[in-house]
């Protein structure tokens, strides 16, 4: 029988800390639904101590988020330990993750200390967490560039101390497959107690590596791989959950191993993450790129349509992807809305339902095909995000050539209407001058990004904006088949993401906007 291979999702802790992506608490609980149906073994929700926010994230991840281990990352300190507890003791596997450095330079440089004071540290940070959990993760940041003999020593003490599972990080991206390979060869030959841990792996991607670098270890035989959905995560990311999954699945006659993981989720999790951090997947992006099943030369169309395992290794419909996802159209009703909409994962409510139902009529009357990535932007931006301050009721442009683009924007705020023109040095920097005139705001447009959601001239565009105003930084998204309107509504939905940031930062200071 083949070894299963855990995959410990990181999407949410070393994902969001890439660049740009962070999210709110309501958009974690959509990635964490996401990775439970995808079957992840372990949702790495946050590092609870690191603010309110990730604690609250991990906590009702915790709560809410069934047949799976729930855990959070917590430094080799106590309070991170007793943080990390009470945000993850409500799920029904609560895990802590705790880890040190053990490299010399971090050692040295960081923490200013002994190789002894260390290996102190990371033993009472076990037996603390232990005293409060049986599952506990022990990492040794930085494991690649450390010393070998202090490796061993340090996962036998850890493993004496109750860590269930050893983590060895290659925290700075260095390694290489071959290196990998030998590194845990080394740890399972020499570590006298591993039998009793599990070895996990956690790959950055600064040279391109991580996913092989994460293969090189199962080979080898580590039981648990850490990854992120699209490979998003510090600097250059982590392995990515595709890669390793599809490599497994793909080439069992090499790894002899499984995952647990429902492959047919695969895409739409990586669209999902995609949306909601703002991040875009590069088009030639293994398994979940949009070129990653297409097949432009003469030569290899003519022989996948002759048989397409002449140049298909895997097909697309094994993560998800499929080609005859038309669902829905003009005629469509309520009933048959709800129920794909079920199928699609989304359980919404009578209110978000009929929301949600409204929009998709008006899109149904513009465009003749709905596909599942249509009804996704629709949900996205109709249901699930905090109540508007000010709704877009009306935008008009005027642009083209020796014309100076000018634009007019009408908002609702409760009963009031208010309206204001501008022009830009194109029709869509004319539209957000004309919003920041409405609400006086001063307003640094840090980042724009449009991307068809769907096939065909008539798709619909989602537009994400990162906006900047008195130091806070919000995205904002928007969907509609013209481009305009969903620049218009990106920008208007971030506007009030800052409205709702300025007002519970005078509310704790005491004042109103
Ligand atoms: O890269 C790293 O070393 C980490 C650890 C905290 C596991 O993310
Ligand atoms: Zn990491």
């Amino acid at each position: 029988m083949s070894r299963i291979i855990r995959i410990f999702d990181t999407t949410l802790r070393d994902g969001e800390q890439s660049p740009g992506a962070s999210l709110n608490v309501e958009e974690k609980i959509q990635v964490a639904h996401a990775l439970a149906r995808l079957k992840v073994d372990i949702i790495e929700g946050g590092f609870p101590i690191s603010s309110p926010g990730d604690f609250e994230a991990v906590s009702r991840i915790a709560r809410e988020i069934k047949d799976v281990t729930v855990a959070g990352l917590a430094r080799a300190l106590r309070k991170d330990i007793d943080a990390c507890y009470d945000a993850v003791k409500h799920s029904e596997s609560p895990r802590i993750h705790t880890f040190i450095a053990t490299s010399d330079i971090h050692i040295a440089r960081k923490f200013k200390k002994s190789r002894e004071e260390i290996l102190g540290m990371a033993v009472e940070a076990v037996k603390h967490a232990k005293s409060k959990l049986p599952d506990v993760e022990f990492s040794c940041e930085d494991a690649c560039r450390t010393d070998r003999n202090y490796i061993v020593q340090v996962l036998t003490a850890v493993i004496d101390a109750g860590a269930t599972t050893v983590n060895i990080p290659d925290t700075v991206g260095y390694t290489t497959p071959p290196e990998f390979l030998s590194l845990i060869t080394h740890i399972r030959q020499n570590v006298p107690n591993i039998g009793r841990a599990v070895i996990s792996v956690h790959c950055h991607n600064d040279l391109g590596l991580a996913a092989a670098n994460s293969l090189a270890a199962v080979l080898a035989g580590a039981g648990q791989v850490e990854c992120t959905v699209n490979g998003i995560g510090e600097r250059a990311g982590n392995a990515s959950l595709e890669e390793i999954v599809m490599t497994l699945r793909t080439r069992r006659d090499l790894f002899d191993c499984e995952t647990r993981i429902n492959t047919r989720e695969i895409f739409r999790a990586s669209r999902l993450v995609s949306t909601l951090t703002g991040i875009p997947v590069q088009p030639n992006k293994a398994i979940v790129g949009a070129n990653a099943f297409a097949h432009e030369s003469g030569i290899h169309q003519d022989g996948v349509l002759k048989d397409k395992l002449t140049y298909e290794i895997m097909r697309p419909e094994d993560i998800g992807w499929s080609e005859s996802s038309i669902v829905l159209g003009r005629r469509s009703g309520r009933h048959a809305f709800k129920t794909r909409m079920e199928e699609m994962g989304y359980h919404l409510g009578d209110e978000q339902l009929d929301k949600a139902f409204e929009r998709f009529k008006k899109v149904a009357d513009q465009k003749k095909e709905i596909y599942d990535e249509d009804l996704e932007a629709i949900v996205e931006d109709e249901v699930g995000k905090l109540p508007p301050i000010y709704a877009l009721d009306y935008v008009h442009v005027s642009s083209g050539t020796h014309t100076i683009p000018t634009a007019t924007v009408r908002l609702k705020h409760g009963d009031d209407v208010l309206q204001e023109s501008a022009w830009g040095d194109g029709p869509i920097d004319a539209v957000y001058n004309a919003v920041d005139l409405v609400l006086k705001m001063d307003i640094a447009l840090l980042d724009y990004a449009i991307r068809a959601v769907s096939k065909g001239k008539d798709a619909m565009g989602e537009v994400t904006v990162k906006l900047k105003c008195k130091g806070h930084v919000v995205k904002g998204k928007g969907a509609s088949t013209d481009i305009i309107e969903a620049s218009a509504k990106a920008y208007v939905n971030g506007c009030n993401r800052l409205l709702h940031r300025q007002d519970t930062a005078s509310a704790a200071n005491g004042e109103r906007v």
